[in-house]
């Protein structure tokens, strides 16, 4: 009995190490981009983008079993905050598995990438709600309403987080 033991001990120790590194490179990491703003302001929106990488991978992991994963910028931050503090209740489903670690790392990407509401502006729970989507869509003809089924008419890349390609 004595030998799994030790094994489980190690696997612990191994996830814990593996944890401190990764979250002290992303701390390095933006400390180098916050650096970098003040120096630059060509480069460093590519250098956030590296720092958000593993971020963004997590959150595509966690977030695109059931639907497409939806880009960060269509909503706004509370809407985020909300949907991270109650994957217990997600739109009337359960999401499981998202362990502490990861739900702090999706939160930082998607924070990032997202602007906040206006004071006393209502928060919304849909895409269909959302300025910040109707925003992105300037003069372009959405079906009503519009969800996360729709998103692929139009961006025919979207299963892989692309939604800069287009429809022809
Ligand atoms: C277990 C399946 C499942 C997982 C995993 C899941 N979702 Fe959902 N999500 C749903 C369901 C069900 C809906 C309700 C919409 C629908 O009926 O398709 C929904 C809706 C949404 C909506 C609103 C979409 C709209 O059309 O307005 C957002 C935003 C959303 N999810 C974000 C997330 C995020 C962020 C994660 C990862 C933390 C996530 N989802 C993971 C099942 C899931
Ligand atoms: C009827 C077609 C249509 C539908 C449906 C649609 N989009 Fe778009 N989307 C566009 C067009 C066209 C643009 C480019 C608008 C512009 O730049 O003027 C765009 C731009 C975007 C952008 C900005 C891309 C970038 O980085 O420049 C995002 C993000 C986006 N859409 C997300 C979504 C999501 C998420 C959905 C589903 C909820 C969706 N769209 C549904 C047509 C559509």
């Amino acid at each position: 009995m004595l030998l799994p033991n030790i094994k489980m001990k190690n696997k612990y120790f191994l996830t814990t190490i593996i944890i401190l590194l990764v979250s002290f490179s992303i701390i390095i990491g933006s400390l180098t981009a916050k650096a970098m703003d003040i120096n630059s302001n060509t480069k460093s929106v590519d250098k956030v983008l590296d720092n958000y990488k593993i971020a963004k991978e997590i959150y595509l992991e966690n977030c695109s079993s059931c639907h497409l994963a939806i880009p960060p910028a269509v909503l706004p931050t509370e809407t985020w905050k909300t949907i991270l503090e109650t994957t217990n209740n997600h739109y009337g489903v359960r999401i499981e598995g998202i362990i502490r670690f990861n739900q702090m790392l999706m939160w930082q990407y998607l924070k990032t990438y997202s602007r906040p509401l206006l004071i006393n502006e209502t928060e919304p729970k849909f895409i269909a709600q959302s300025r910040y989507f109707f925003a992105l869509h300037p003069n372009v003809e959405l079906p009503s309403p519009v969800t996360h089924n729709s998103c692929l008419d139009c961006h025919p890349k979207a299963i892989d987080f692309d939604y800069r390609t287009l429809k022809e």
